[in-house]
């Protein structure tokens, strides 16, 4: 256990990204510690905040608020509360949240309600890393380029058809219609550039070729996800996490959806909140 100058203990989770902390309960947290948090979540860029068994949604909401504006999904927009439930597996592909809106949300938090007896891990990559860790020749090529984020790309499987037909969503690609974002963002709270695209989302590198950009995006998904720059959480009931979508990527494992503990429920509930819409830029 590593004992920082804060009022709670943090443990790293790897070498390279991810925290667990004790001794914290989000119902009851001051504006000291609040501050020790975003300190200690900018240095680790994904906390596990261990042991909030007893936090309901509106807790949750209430300390999401803490640390920016709740950010209203683009795929979840009739939930007047933005902290919504999550039962099904989302996952198998690596992403940040939401690139595919002009203006993502920071962070996201997760909630650890009901878990299946075992299976549905979650990983995450630290895209600071991502990029230093490019060849310096590598690092000033893709510094420059801009890229196009589209969530067809990846919810064609969970939404189907819905996605020509749902208004909401056509009124949203009508508005936002495949953002550029660019390949490397830097970080506004700490100053550091990280790697932003992600296999999920991001269709094509603009100043590029369709096959030079698959060739670029192809490499920089697989650089970025070496496990050297990955931590893997094994969720307890009460974890509640808490990633900055800037500087890092996760990978919901999805290989819990035969695992059920209940019958007839799903076996896994997580409580979701994202947070602060922001407009990614290089400098
Ligand atoms: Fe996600």
């Amino acid at each position: 256990m590593v004992r920082l100058e804060t009022s709670f203990q943090v443990r790293p989770m790897s070498g390279n990204i991810g925290a667990e902390v004790f001794g914290i309960d989000i119902r009851d947290v001051s504006d000291e510690v609040v501050a020790e948090l975003r300190e200690a979540w900018l240095e680790h860029l994904v906390l596990i905040l261990v042991g909030q068994e007893e936090a309901d949604p509106s807790d949750l909401g209430a300390f999401a608020r803490r640390f920016g504006e709740p950010y209203r999904h683009i795929l979840f927009p009739d939930t007047a509360d933005p902290v919504h439930a999550i039962n099904v597996p989302a996952g198998g592909f690596w992403h940040s949240d939401v690139t595919f809106a002009e203006e993502p949300p920071i962070a996201t938090m997760l909630h650890a309600r009901r878990l299946p007896a075992k299976g549905g891990d979650t990983m995450w990559a630290n895209m600071y890393l991502a990029y230093e860790t490019l060849s310096f020749a590598m690092q000033k090529f893709v510094a420059g380029l801009t890229a196009r984020h589209d969530f067809d790309h990846f919810y064609r499987y969970p939404m189907g058809d819905s996605l020509e037909t749902d208004q909401f969503v056509l009124d949203q690609k009508r508005l936002f219609p495949l953002p550029a974002h660019p390949v490397v963002r830097r970080h506004p709270e700490t100053g550091r550039e990280a790697l932003y695209v992600n296999e999920s989302f991001t269709t094509r590198i603009e100043e590029l070729s369709p096959s030079e950009s698959d060739a670029i995006l192809e490499l920089l998904n697989a650089h970025s996800t070496r496990p050297e720059l990955t931590c893997r959480h094994r969720w307890s009931v009460g974890d509640l996490a808490f990633w900055d979508n800037r500087c890092t990527m996760h990978y919901p494992i999805d290989d819990w959806a035969g695992s059920f503990a209940t019958p007839g429920q799903s076996s896994r509930q997580m409580n979701r909140v994202t947070i602060q819409a922001e407009r990614p830029v290089a400098d």
